[in-house]
């Protein structure tokens, strides 16, 4: 069976309760493809994610965007993958580039957070990318494998496992991955899987692509056969993210 289409959108720190509810009555009302071929998967906030989740359509999941190393305890601050399985929640984001950059949250820390939230049941959105100086060094596919090979080595199955590839570069900057550039990468980290995973979890595993992702740029994307899918920020706010949802067709 081929991979199927796969759409987050991550609503990263945005939102108000009255903004929360526009954004989930927008994507209530949007016509979009059947669920045998796309999935859907929107990451409000923590806070916001009973509201969202009680609220939105049922052929749409919802993600939390970080969760807790290990299980929860004296950790000030942090939420537990535990206390997400608890409300239901199925999906989270874990290794963001912003997480990476602003919280020093290394390769060995995600990896070991994928594994934990994989052993608790929740599905994983892992994300990884380099960033311009990187890119311009020419070291994309190292930085990118480093990443991998992080989650590889403490995990054995990759079933709940979604690749998101996002250059740092891209990210919020209005300055998307050309769509070539987008199938190298993702063309090379199957590669990777294949040689250093295996060869089913290199065909099976969804790798999609996010960074200044839009309306107007998805189908070309979408277009890509190493494509995936999209983790999707600014967009996931506006109304054209159900025009994004739409490319999986
Ligand atoms: O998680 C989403 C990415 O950071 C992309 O964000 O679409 O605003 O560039 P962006």
């Amino acid at each position: 069976m081929g991979r199927k289409f796969f759409v987050g959108g991550n609503w990263k720190c945005n939102g108000t309760t009255e903004e929360v509810k526009k954004i989930v009555a927008t994507l209530n009302a949007g016509e979009v493809p059947s669920p045998d071929v796309v999935e859907v998967v929107v990451s409000p906030p923590y806070v916001f994610l009973p509201v969202v989740k009680s609220s939105l359509r049922p052929d749409f999941h919802v993600a939390a965007q970080n969760c807790w190393v290990k299980k929860g305890g004296a950790y000030t601050g942090e939420v537990s993958a535990e206390m997400l399985v608890n409300l239901d929640i199925p999906w989270v984001i874990l290794g963001h580039s912003e997480r990476r950059a602003l919280l020093s949250e290394s390769n060995e820390f995600v990896g070991e957070k994928v594994a934990y939230a994989l052993s608790k049941s929740l599905k994983v959105i892992a994300c990884i990318g380099e960033t311009l100086e990187q890119r311009e060094a020419g070291s994309t596919m190292d930085v990118v494998a480093a990443q991998t090979k992080a989650i590889a080595e403490r995990i054995s199955d990759w079933t709940n496992v979604v690749l998101a590839y996002e250059p740092v570069w891209a990210i919020g900057t209005g300055k998307v991955a050309t769509p070539a550039q987008a199938q190298e990468v993702h063309a090379e980290l199957r590669k990777w899987l294949h040689a250093n995973v295996s060869p089913e979890v290199a065909v099976s595993t969804r790798i999609i692509y996010g960074g200044s992702v839009s309306g107007g740029n998805c189908k070309e994307l979408a277009a890509k056969p190493d494509v995936d899918g999209f983790l999707v920020g600014g967009a996931s706010l506006k109304p054209e993210f159900i025009d994004i949802i739409k490319s999986a067709e």
